[in-house]
């Protein structure tokens, strides 16, 4: 059983991860319109696996005697400037997104709830991958500059990452 506390502090994270994959899709679809396929691909991707994020907390909230919750999320926008604003606001966005997991993991160890201590280690573990992928990419990106050809190999580049990233099955 968790406490009322700990239900309220991950149905705010559910809120997160959803809001995440809501923020990715906006990216995909515009990405996709600006004829980025690699890059609209890699984010659909990311968004996917955003919403996996999600139904893994509902369902452990729900399994742990607790309701998880489905959120009404704010529209994200629409329009991007450019990619290289896209990959800084994603970076922003995790580590935002590790900072609430790390808080989390704080409030079940004062609690002394070891089973959803145990449950956040996945998210510990994935908030290092994702954050490291995204600055791999804007590490890219800066090695690009305004290369039109450089651009061309990073969307096919970004494409295959998508497709390595799916069959992970995350
Ligand atoms: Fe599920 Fe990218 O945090």
């Amino acid at each position: 059983m968790i406490s009322k506390k700990i239900e309220a502090l991950l149905n705010q994270q559910v809120e997160l991860e959803a809001s995440s994959s809501q923020y990715y899709l906006a990216m995909a679809s515009w990405a996709e319109i600006k004829g980025y396929n690699g890059v609209s691909k890699f984010l659909y991707t990311h968004s996917d696996e955003e919403r996996t994020h999600m139904l893994k907390l509902i369902n452990f909230i729900n399994e742990r005697g607790g309701h998880g919750v489905v959120p009404a999320l704010k529209a994200p926008p629409a329009s991007f400037k450019g990619i290289q604003e896209i990959f800084e606001q994603i970076l922003k966005h995790e580590i935002h997104v590790s900072t609430e997991i790390n808080k989390l993991v704080e409030r079940c160890l004062s609690e002394k709830d070891y089973t959803t201590h145990n449950f956040l280690q996945w998210y510990v573990s994935e908030q290092i991958e994702e954050e490291a992928l995204a600055r791999n990419v804007l590490d890219k990106l800066n090695l690009i500059g305004n290369d039109k050809g450089g651009m061309y190999l990073f969307d096919r580049d970004l494409e295959t990452l998508s497709t390595q990233q799916d069959k992970k099955g995350k």
